[in-house]
C-alpha cells in the first residue's frame, strides 16, 4: 500500500483514478480547487470504494504553495502516529480546453506549468521524488506519421500543447539533475467513457469541447445537435479519425505505471496510452446511437482549426514496457458513458 497524493482527483480522469487505486488499497490524498469539477465526485468515489477513511480531500489551489504543502502536511497528521508520508503524486490537477487556451494562454501556463512547478518544488522539499504526470497526445501536434510513436517529434500548435510539453521538459531536466526520481510522462489520447455503475464520469463545465460529453448531452436532451467539423478529411468516411480510450483502461494504465515506477530503480518513462485503434466521428454516432437506442441529430459544419485528420496511439511500448494494454471496445465506452449520462443528465448538478 503507497500514500498517494492526487492532484485535480475530482476530475474526470482523476475521479476514476482514484476509485482504481482505493480499490487496489492505496491511501489518497486529493487536492482539487473544483474550479472543473465538483466535491460530489469524491463523495461518489469513497462510496463506490467503500473507502471513507482512505481518502482525504484538501481544497486548494496547485499554484498556491501552501496549499499543495498543506497537502503533505494533513497527510502527516492524519498519520502521525506511523510517521508516514506522501510515496508518490499522481498530477492529473490542470486546464485542458485546446480553444480556450488560445484566448487565454496566460491561464493555461499559470495553472499547468506554474503549478506543477510549484507542485514540484513542494515535493522536492518533502523529499518525494515519484511522479506520475498527465501529458496529452496534443503534443503531436499534427503527426507526420500514424500510428504514432513516442519518439514522433514534439510539435504542439496550441498553448495548451506548449504547456505540457514545458512540463515534459521540466521533468526531463529534473530526472536528468539527480538519479532519486521516479517520473512518468503519461500521453493520454481521447479518454471516455464512464464508470459502469453511471455514479461517476465526465462532467464538463459549459460547452463541451469533445466529442463523447456532446454526444451524450444530445442524447440527454441537453443540446439540440452535435456539430461535425469536416466531412472532407482524408478518411474512409470524411470525419475525423481518433483513438478513443476508456477511462478505466487509462486509469489502470496510472495503477501499473505507479507500481513499475516504485519496484524498478529511479527512471523517467514516457509513454503513450490510447487502444491504437482509430474511429471516425461517424463511428462513434452510428454506435453511441445503437447503444441509447435514438438518433443523434448531427450537422456538418466547416473543420476546426488546429484539428488533424487522424491521431491514433503507437501504443506498443506501453505494452511490452509495463505490460499495459486496453480491454474495453468502443460499445462499452458508449455503454457506459451513458450509464453515466442518463442517470446525470445535468452531470453532478443534479
Ligand atoms: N480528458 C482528456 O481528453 C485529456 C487528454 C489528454 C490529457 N489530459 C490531461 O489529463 C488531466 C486530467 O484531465 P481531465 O479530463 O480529468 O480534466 P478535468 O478538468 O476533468 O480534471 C482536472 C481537475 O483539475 C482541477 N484543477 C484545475 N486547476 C486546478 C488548480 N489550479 N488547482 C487544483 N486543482 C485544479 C479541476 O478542478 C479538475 O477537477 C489534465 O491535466 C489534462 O490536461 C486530458
Amino acid at each position: 500500500m503507497a500514500n498517494l497524493l492526487i492532484t485535480g482527483g475530482a476530475g474526470f480522469i482523476g475521479s476514476h483514478t482514484c476509485l482504481v487505486f482505493l480499490e487496489a488499497g492505496h491511501e489518497l490524498i486529493v487536492i482539487d480547487n473544483f474550479i472543473n469539477s465538483s466535491p460530489e465526485a469524491i463523495k461518489r468515489v469513497v462510496q463506490l470504494a467503500d473507502a471513507h477513511h482512505r481518502l482525504t480531500l484538501v481544497e486548494g489551489d496547485i499554484c498556491v504553495e501552501a496549499d499543495v504543502e498543506k497537502a503533505f502536511t494533513s497527510f502527516r497528521r492524519k498519520n502521525f502516529l506511523f510517521h508516514s508520508s506522501i510515496d508518490a503524486v499522481i498530477h492529473f490537477a490542470g486546464l485542458k480546453a485546446v480553444g480556450e487556451s488560445r484566448t487565454n494562454p496566460l491561464d493555461y501556463w499559470g495553472v499547468n506549468v506554474n503549478g506543477s512547478y510549484t507542485l514540484l518544488k513542494v515535493m522536492a522539499a518533502h523529499g518525494c521524488r515519484t511522479i506520475v504526470f498527465s501529458s496529452s497526445a496534443t503534443l503531436y501536434g499534427y503527426p507526420q506519421r500514424v500510428p504514432i510513436p513516442e519518439d514522433a517529434p514534439i510539435a504542439p500548435i496550441n498553448p495548451y500543447g506548449q504547456s505540457k510539453a514545458a512540463v515534459e521538459q521540466l521533468l526531463a531536466d529534473l530526472a536528468a539533475s539527480e538519479t532519486g526520481w521516479r517520473i512518468a510522462r503519461l500521453r493520454y489520447f481521447n479518454p471516455v467513457g464512464a464508470h459502469p455503475s453511471g455514479m461517476i464520469g465526465e462532467d464538463p463545465c459549459g460547452i463541451p469541447n469533445n466529442l463523447f460529453p456532446f454526444i451524450s448531452q444530445v442524447a440527454a436532451g441537453r443540446r439540440i445537435n452535435l456539430k461535425v467539423f469536416g466531412n472532407d478529411w482524408p478518411t474512409f468516411d470524411g470525419t475525423a479519425i481518433r483513438d478513443y480510450i476508456h477511462v478505466l483502461d487509462l486509469a489502470a494504465g496510472h495503477l501499473i505505471t505507479l507500481e513499475t515506477l516504485l519496484s524498478e530503480k529511479p527512471q523517467m518513462l514516457t509513454l503513450n496510452l490510447g487502444s491504437g485503434v482509430g474511429l471516425s466521428v461517424l463511428e462513434v454516432v452510428a454506435e453511441f446511437e445503437a447503444v441509447c437506442g435514438q438518433p443523434i441529430p448531427y450537422e456538418i459544419v466547416t473543420r476546426r482549426f488546429g484539428d488533424a485528420a487522424k491521431t491514433v496511439a503507437d501504443s506498443s511500448l506501453a505494452e511490452t514496457r509495463i505490460g499495459w494494454r486496453t480491454t474495453r471496445n468502443l460499445t462499452e465506452m458508449c455503454r457506459d458513458g451513458w450509464a453515466w449520462q442518463s442517470a446525470n443528465p445535468y452531470g453532478y448538478a443534479n
